[in-house]
């Protein structure tokens, strides 16, 4: 079929203009022009700021009373406004499909692709020459930079912060991490339903995001690192005077990034990916970030897969004492240093790419010469890390093509009672118990008929990508009650969902491919023996290879795995196009558009 001409109006940029320009001030398209005019005038602007030739910037605003993590954005953008236009910009600001990590049902990792999707279509559509994108909970931090990826204007990150520390009885309560505490604590019958509630309440006393190093301050941490805001902003407090102070000066810096045309893909290289794959590790942080960066990186175009994450990652040391991992939590990060700490540490041993560009124009070697740590009982230095190896180990075997797992959570106890085998110090083996998605989980951990030992491995199928759908973060389970109260809190989980940042359970997760999608995790047996070898990087099940083309082959009688129907039409649709989580399960036909406001 022959394409036709696309609109002129996008694709008459002339050389040195800005984009906007095509929109308000293009003689040889009067009739349009006009009309776009009259209407951005409406409200006020006049005629003279919108054909002045200043650069029109947008605030992709992610704060609204559905996502209450963002929502303090809705106040931080009175000050990007003001440095906006104190730098000779113009603003324009509209809401992101908003998303809420612990709100949406029947799982917000649904939406980070239509909250991408949706902003490309807003970047390129309307005139705007660059954008702030207003980061903080979970999926909103890559949905944004997924979708600057994509259109490549200049663009530049502002997270929201994580709220203030909370607290119970005068221990730090994190959020997230809590949860996971207190619902042993429900199930063993040390505190009841409204204890329940009280003390995860506590661990969000503030306007922000997770004040632990889950995913939310994972990823705007890691935005930084990778370069895509400015320095030593990622980790301050929501409500602190200085994040009032950062909006300002991101305001400002977009204005000059334009002039400068700095573009997200002059940012997000290899090496910046790399740096960002290093911080994680010393971070403690999710294992959300391997799914969010590999999409990010196929959207602008760098090569870069699971493997990288153990290549690069897997030797690092926790740097970082945060919950999960570790003890403290956000106030505590910011004030020890935050990210340019972190990267200084790292600098120090050779371990960052020190060239790598970032949205200030100074590269990332710049920004953190001189940002030492401020406290080392948070932050320790490098010869002082918490734990040695604290990366992601990438695992392989019979049961799927890729899995990751968590090396910083693994706690002590869990090493004695699994990993200390004097032969193989890093191998264990045990028979498995097999969950048919959350709600089956839900419904039969506490069964006594599982049979459930502290010898068991327990796996969660059916919460990939397509199974659930969307990915849930169910892979950590907790122990049934029985063994909570003899004092075993921690199994190891296989799984093909996610796990929250939040959670510090030895989980091998982001199996790939999935159960529902051809993943051998299907046919995997109640009663099997599964041995998992961390040194190797190998998870296997012990049974023959001629028993498992058997199972396959009824499997496939049976009509395949399945899963449940859709309950919406996005479900559905994202199902026909999604990719699996080692991939960074995007919409598979969105990854050929690239850098499109430069077609
Ligand atoms: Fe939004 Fe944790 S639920 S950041
Ligand atoms: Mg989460």
């Amino acid at each position: 079929m022959a394409e036709l001409p696309h609109n002129p109006a996008h694709s008459n940029q002339k050389p040195g203009q800005l984009r906007s320009r095509a929109w308000f001030d293009d003689p040889s398209n009067a009739d349009m022009t006009a009309l776009y005019l009259e209407r951005y005038m409406n409200f006020g602007l006049s005629l003279e700021e919108l054909q002045s030739g200043r650069p029109i910037i947008g605030i992709a605003q992610t704060g609204s009373d559905l996502s209450p993590c963002n929502r303090h954005h809705l106040v931080l953008a009175e000050r990007v406004r003001e440095g906006i236009r104190e730098s000779g910009g113009i603003v324009l600001e509209f809401p992101v499909h908003p998303i809420q990590e612990t709100g949406k049902r029947p799982t917000a990792g649904l939406d980070r692709n239509l909250a991408y999707m949706a902003l490309v279509e807003l970047l390129f559509g309307y005139p705007l020459d660059g954008v702030v994108l207003t980061t903080g909970c979970d999926k909103t931090t890559p949905a944004c930079l997924m979708a600057a990826a994509t259109v490549n204007i200049p663009a530049i990150a502002l997270s929201v912060g994580p709220m203030l520390n909370g607290y119970y009885k005068g221990e730090r309560t994190g959020s997230g991490t809590i949860v996971w505490k207190a619902r042993e604590m429900l199930a063993n019958g040390e505190i009841d339903y409204e204890e329940f509630i009280r003390l995860v309440a506590s661990s969000a006393p503030s306007t922000g995001y997770c004040n632990t190093m889950g995913t939310a301050t994972t990823m705007n941490s890691l935005t930084e690192a990778l370069g895509m805001s400015l320095p030593g902003q990622a980790a301050i407090p929501a409500p602190y005077r200085d994040r009032q102070e950062a909006a300002y000066r991101t305001g400002k810096q977009i204005v000059e990034m334009v002039h400068a045309d700095r573009k997200p893909s002059d940012i997000l290289t290899r090496e910046a990916f790399i740096n960002a794959i290093r911080v994680n590790s010393a971070l403690g942080g999710s294992t959300n970030a391997p799914i969010h960066l590999n999409a990010l990186a196929r959207h602008i175009g760098v090569e870069l897969t699971i493997d990288d994450w153990q290549t690069y990652g897997r030797d690092i040391p926790l740097l970082v004492n945060l919950q999960p991992a570790g003890e403290y939590l956000g106030e505590d990060y910011y004030r020890a240093g935050g990210v340019p700490a972190v990267v200084n540490q790292l600098m120090q041993q050779g371990l960052i790419h020190e060239d790598a560009l970032t949205a200030n124009g100074k590269s990332m070697g710049e920004n953190c010469a001189k940002l030492t740590i401020q406290d080392e009982r948070v932050i320790r230095p490098f010869d002082q890390a918490l734990s040695q190896s604290a990366g992601f180990s990438v695992l392989r075997g019979n049961l799927f093509h890729s899995a990751i797992m968590k090396l910083s959570v693994i706690s002590r106890d869990f090493r004695d009672r699994y990993l200390s085998n004097p032969e193989d110090p890093e191998a264990f083996e045990g028979p498995v118990v097999v969950f048919d998605g959350p709600e089956d989980y839900h419904a039969r951990i506490d069964d006594p008929e599982l049979g459930v030992t502290e010898d068991t491995l327990l796996i969660m199928r059916g919460a990939g990508p397509n199974g659930y759908p969307g990915a849930a973060e169910v892979v950590n389970m907790r122990a049934p009650s029985s063994l909570l109260k003899r004092g075993i809190h921690a199994l190891p989980c296989i799984g093909d969902g996610r796990q929250s940042g939040t959670s510090g359970n030895p989980s091998i997760l982001n199996a790939s491919p999935e159960a529902a999608s051809g993943g051998n995790l299907a046919i995997l047996e109640t009663g099997d023996i599964v041995r998992v070898d961390l040194r190797k990087g190998t998870v296997n099940v012990l049974v023959s290879d001629e028993e498992l083309a058997k199972r396959r082959e009824a499997l496939e009688a049976r009509g395949g795995y399945g899963y449940p129907a859709s309950q919406t039409p996005w479900q559905e649709m994202q199902r026909s196009v999604m990719g699996q989580l080692e991939s960074g399960a995007v919409l598979e036909p969105a990854v050929k558009y690239q850098r499109i406001a430069q077609t």
